[in-house]
């Protein structure tokens, strides 16, 4: 009969389609800049694991690091165009971007500890920073730690005047641009991927960065000194793009949320130690000085960079950088 044959049709349309979509899972390909063995490396992999688990293989999980498919500018642009799925640049990235906020996280000693910067990021300032994604395509997940930030050259840099006219590497942050300006040193914007030869041919003398990212990337065979500085902080935005994540199942977006905040709790309980490790790494290498600063040498640095703040106030506004120094207190 008709009835029947219809029937015989939807089992054999439903016989068809089980396997099908059972096939093709919903990718989410996460692209970023460190090696596998760094904060944002394992909280990565951890997600993937988590994610995969909660949704029952619906959702698949492509985590690519080190640059392999895209270096610093062309992974937010690869994001926005739907070429990726998931980032997490450093807050020191979004300038390109248009948007100039985050770049408050750049200032240098701005907050002492990372239980300070959990006020921000866990509370209403960073809930209103995620927010101004939203205008670019783009939704803030969550913020990952990375760690405090550690001056390197080929020269030891104790005072202000030793960083006159050394060449660093900077990510493309106006905030640290005015930072190494105010000391008088020469900032050029490079991407992550290539600072490693960048040092080691000397296009560049030095750079900044946390210990596991110097280590992982070696970047302690290109240079003779690090200066325990503390200085800034590096730490990341995890987005999506927001056609992808606003279109998605709601139970799938639920389990993926689910994922990330358990992700992020073990990116930002292990976050420290992997920095610790990579810098005991370094020490055991032998291969560039530690060097240590006195209270009056860090005091020095510290003064010689309060200017920044002037500048900052022009690039990110007066009222934000408040807010932050708010959370400090
Ligand atoms: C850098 O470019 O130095 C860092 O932002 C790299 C990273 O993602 O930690």
């Amino acid at each position: 009969t008709f009835a029947a044959s219809i029937a015989g049709l939807s089992i054999a349309a439903l016989a068809f389609a089980g396997p099908a979509a059972a096939q093709s899972p919903i990718i989410i390909k996460f692209s970023h800049v460190v090696a596998t063995d760094t904060p944002k490396g394992k909280a990565s992999e951890k997600f993937k694991e988590l994610a995969e688990k909660y949704t029952g293989g619906k959702v698949k999980v492509e985590v690519y690091p080190n640059s392999t498919l895209y270096k610093d500018k062309e992974e937010l642009e690869a994001l926005q165009l739907g070429s990726v799925q998931m980032l997490a640049p450093s807050n020191s990235k979004f300038g390109p971007l248009g948007i100039k906020e985050f770049e408050a996280f750049d200032l240098p000693y701005l907050l002492p500890d990372l239980k300070t910067l959990r006020k921000v990021t866990e509370g209403p300032l960073g809930l209103k920073l995620l927010k101004l994604l939203d205008t670019k395509g783009i939704t803030g997940l969550a913020y990952w730690d990375n760690g405090f930030k550690q001056m390197s050259a080929n020269k030891k840099l104790i005072t202000p005047e030793d960083y006159k006219a050394v060449k660093f590497r900077i990510q493309s942050s106006r905030v640290i641009q005015a930072q190494f300006k105010t000391l008088g040193a020469l900032p050029q914007v490079m991407a992550f991927s290539e600072v490693y030869q960048a040092l080691q041919t000397g296009v560049v003398d030095g750079q900044e960065n946390t210990w596991s990212n110097i280590y992982t990337q070696k970047m302690n065979e290109v240079q003779k000194y690090i200066t325990e500085t503390n200085h800034g902080y590096i730490g990341y935005v995890v987005i999506v793009n927001k056609k992808f994540w606003d279109d998605l199942p709601a139970d799938i977006r639920g389990q993926l949320e689910k994922a990330m905040k358990e992700a992020t709790d073990f990116n930002n309980t292990q976050s420290q130690k992997e920095n610790d490790d990579a810098l005991a790494e370094i020490k055991k290498s032998g291969k560039s000085e530690i060097i240590k600063l006195t209270t009056d040498q860090d005091a020095a640095m510290r003064k010689a960079m309060q200017p920044v703040y002037q500048d900052a106030a022009g690039r990110v506004g007066q009222a934000l950088i408040d807010e932050f120094l708010k959370e400090a207190k």
